[in-house]
This record gives C-alpha cells, structure tokens and sequence, in this order.
C-alpha cells in the first residue's frame, strides 16, 4: 500500500496535489512519500517478530540522504555496496555496527576505510578478496568480520540482468568449494568467519527459489559447523519483488516471506539479517512529468513527456512495466498512446499502447513505482539536468535534492590550458 493515490479528482502525495508540487519544483520531478517508506520498513520488521533480525536497507535502490535519514531514525541497518554509499549511510546516521558491505570488488581503500568505521560484516565474494581484506586489516591492527556470499546457482525467474544465484554469475563463491574456502579464510590471522550470505537476485515474485537457496544455505552451515566454524550470522539478501504492474502480479506478503525465512532459518539460531531494496522504496516513489506533445504517427499515438529515459532507465534496460496514471482523474474515453521522452533514442520509451484517458499538452502524469533504481540510475544524457527529488511527509514537502543548473553541468568539466589560448 502506499499513499499516492486521487482525491477531489486530483493525484496526491499524502496530503498535497501533485500539481502544487509541480508548480513550486517543476517537472520532472522524483516524489517520495514517508509515511509509505516507514510503512514498509514497518511491514517488513513485522514480518520478523522477536527474532534476533536486523534490517540493513539495500543502499543502492535509492539513497537520497533524507530517504536514508528517515529508515535509519527507525532503526535501519544498511547493505552497501561502494565506500561512496558506506559514507552516504553513516552520513545520514545509520550505526556502522547496523552496516553489512556487500559488491564483488571491494578496493583495499574501501576496506580500509570500512574497517576504520568498524562496520558489522563483509560479505566476501572471492579467495582473492579475503586475501586481500586479510592484508588491509592486518596492516592496521584489526580483524575483520566476515560472512562469505555463497552462490547457490539457482534460477531466480527474474530477469537476466537482474538474477544474480546461478553458477554463471559473476557472484559469490560456488557452494562445491565453500567448506574448503571457509577453512581457509578462518586460518587468516586478521579474518574472523561469523558468518553466511546470500543474495539471488531482485524483484522475484514467487518464493520458491528463495526457499531452494535457504534450504542449501542450511545444509552448507551444518557441515561448516561440523568444521569447527561458529557461523552466528546469515545475511539472506534482499529481492523480494513488487507489485509494478498491480492488476497482474500478486509477488508474496513480506509476512508469507518472514514465515518461509523462519521455517526454513529459524532452527539454525542465527540472527538473521535481510537486505531488502525495491520493496522499502519502490512504490515510496513516483516519477512526476508533464506532457509536453501529443504526436499522431502514421498508425501510432504518441504520448511526449518531459520525462526520459535518462532520469528513468528501467524501461528501457529491463523492459520494465510502470503503470502512468494521469494527474486529474478522468473517465472519457480511452487512448493508445505509446509514452515517450524526448532523448534522441527510441529505446527512450516508457510503455507502448497504453491505455490512457486523453491527454493534452501541459498535462501532468505520474509515473508509479520509481522509488526505486530511479534517481539513482538516472544520467545527464543529452545534457539533461538530473531530476530533482522531494520527499513529502504529510501536508509538507521539501526538496532533498535540487535539480542542478546548466552552469553548474557545464562547469564539471575542464578545458585544458591548451585549448584555452587562442
Ligand atoms: N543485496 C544485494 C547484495 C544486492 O545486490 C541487491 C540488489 C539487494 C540486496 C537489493 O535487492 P532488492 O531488494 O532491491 O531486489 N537496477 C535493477 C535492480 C538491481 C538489483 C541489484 N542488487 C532494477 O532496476 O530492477
């Protein structure tokens, strides 16, 4: 649930018409709702009760420090994945104890830098990497916590760009070689194993290969156990998927999930970690931008918004479906309009024949669920300012990221002195 939806006719972000917004901020605009983000951090927690479980937010999906500061103030751990999103979490306060860091190549600086903030684990995806983190934390006195990410290699049914547990992905370690590798690593002086992680990929509608993944998590900690290993930690990724496209797809409850996860988990006695991403701000957002043309093509309608491809990409990346929903609701009759930004591309499409009302020039739209990998994944392309971002809480909003102005893209880069004599 989340709370953009009409009243009096108008689309509201909590209590403000998005059209207020839009003539303070103008568009494109990204809109986040609070209330929406606390209630699914709420829902997710929920879904876990009384277990010794923390709830490390996956950074990546949107990391707007006013986002961070509102999941941190209610207690959220963080899943980062660079020493940029390490310092952008504790930044907005969240404990580095609360802070797992996760990524296939973690430099010896970010380990460093890691190590010196005292995070709670790695999650450590190769023998290079452990060798390396033994090194960097040996040379400044310190041990390293670590769980290693383990690649179960099972089919997500995600998307392929998208799934990330099967043998031919470039993550974790293959399970044939866990028992060997632990054994190993727990001989580094500077390494302590605490730990086993897992993550199989993102938006996944359908709990069965979470199941499958967590069944041979389990087995591989007995036998590590059995080696001597105190593994007290399983950090089980995040993934679980959201409703984009709510008419069609039904993904599971974070509730049936946590009772999956404490079926299959709980008898371990391990605290249980979770890296979810999308299902905390996916829908916490929209995508707000104003028609700009309307163009009849030769036997196709096109719907021209302000909006492109470059401030949203996952149409175009993932063939993802968002449902767009005008501003003013409407019941006339129904258009086939394909949705398009203005880039140069026609990979810069938003939804083809889609059923819209009709729209005019100057309209204003939402595009839904683009809280998450929205603003962050978006790019100056064809000089485009990047979207600015709101966060409204109630009848208040504000802007927590301003959209930047033409001198200040332009003046990133640098003429070299040679070109600069004429
Ligand atoms: N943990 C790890 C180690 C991850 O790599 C990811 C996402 C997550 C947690 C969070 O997954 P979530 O709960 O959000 O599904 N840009 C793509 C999604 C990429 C996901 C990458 N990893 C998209 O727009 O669909």
């Amino acid at each position: 649930m989340d709370y953009f939806g009409y009243r009096q006719g108008e689309i509201h972000a909590e209590d403000l018409p998005l059209s207020r917004i839009a003539g303070e901020v103008g568009t494109p605009f990204y809109c986040y709702s609070t209330a929406t983000l606390i209630r699914h951090y709420n829902v997710f927690c929920e879904a876990f009760p009384g277990d010794d479980f923390l709830l490390c937010y996956s950074v990546k999906a949107n990391s707007n420090q006013a986002v961070l500061k509102t999941l941190a103030k209610e207690g959220s751990g963080a899943d980062v994945v660079s020493g940029g999103e390490l310092r952008r979490a504790l930044a907005a306060g969240i404990p580095a104890e609360k802070i797992v860091f996760s990524g296939v190549a973690k430099t010896a600086q970010e380990m460093a830098y890691a190590l010196e903030q005292g995070i709670f684990q790695f999650n450590v995806e190769s023998v290079a990497e452990v060798q390396e983190l033994n090194r960097v934390a040996l040379s400044m006195g310190r041990v390293a916590a670590i769980a290693f990410r383990i690649n179960p290699d099972v089919d997500a049914r995600t998307h392929a760009k998208i799934s990330t547990g099967k043998s031919e992905n470039k993550f974790g370690i293959p399970l044939s070689r866990a028992r060997q590798i632990y054994a190993d690593a727990a001989a580094l002086p500077a390494i302590r194993v605490q730990g086993v992680d897992i993550h199989i990929g993102s938006q996944l509608t359908d709990l069965e290969p979470f199941a499958q993944a967590f069944r041979r998590v389990v087995s591989l900690v007995g036998e590590l156990r059995a080696d001597g290993h105190d593994i007290s930690v399983l950090d089980l990724g995040g993934g679980l998927g959201i409703p984009y496209d709510r008419a069609s797809t039904k993904p599971p409850l974070p509730l049936e999930y946590g009772a999956m996860v404490r079926r299959i988990i709980g008898p371990l006695g391990c605290r249980i970690l979770i890296e979810p991403g999308r299902l905390l701000v996916g829908n916490a957002g929209i995508l707000v931008a104003r028609v700009i043309y309307v163009k009849q093509g030769a036997d196709r309608k096109f719907l021209i918004i302000d909006a492109a491809m470059n401030d949203l990409v996952r149409p175009s990346l993932y063939d993802a479906y968002h449902e767009i929903v005008p501003a003013v609701e409407s019941s006339g009759p129904m258009v086939s309009y394909d949705v398009v930004g203005p880039i140069c591309e026609t990979g810069d499409t938003f939804a083809r024949a889609r059923e819209l009302p009709e729209l005019k020039s100057g309209d204003l739209v939402m595009i839904r669920s683009a809280g998450a990998y929205g603003a962050v994944m978006s790019s100056t392309y064809n000089t485009r300012p990047l979207v600015p971002e709101v966060l409204v809480k109630g009848g208040d909003f504000a802007i927590v990221r301003p959209r930047p102005t033409y001198d200040e893209i332009i003046g990133l880069d640098v003429i070299p002195e040679w070109l600069d004599q004429t």
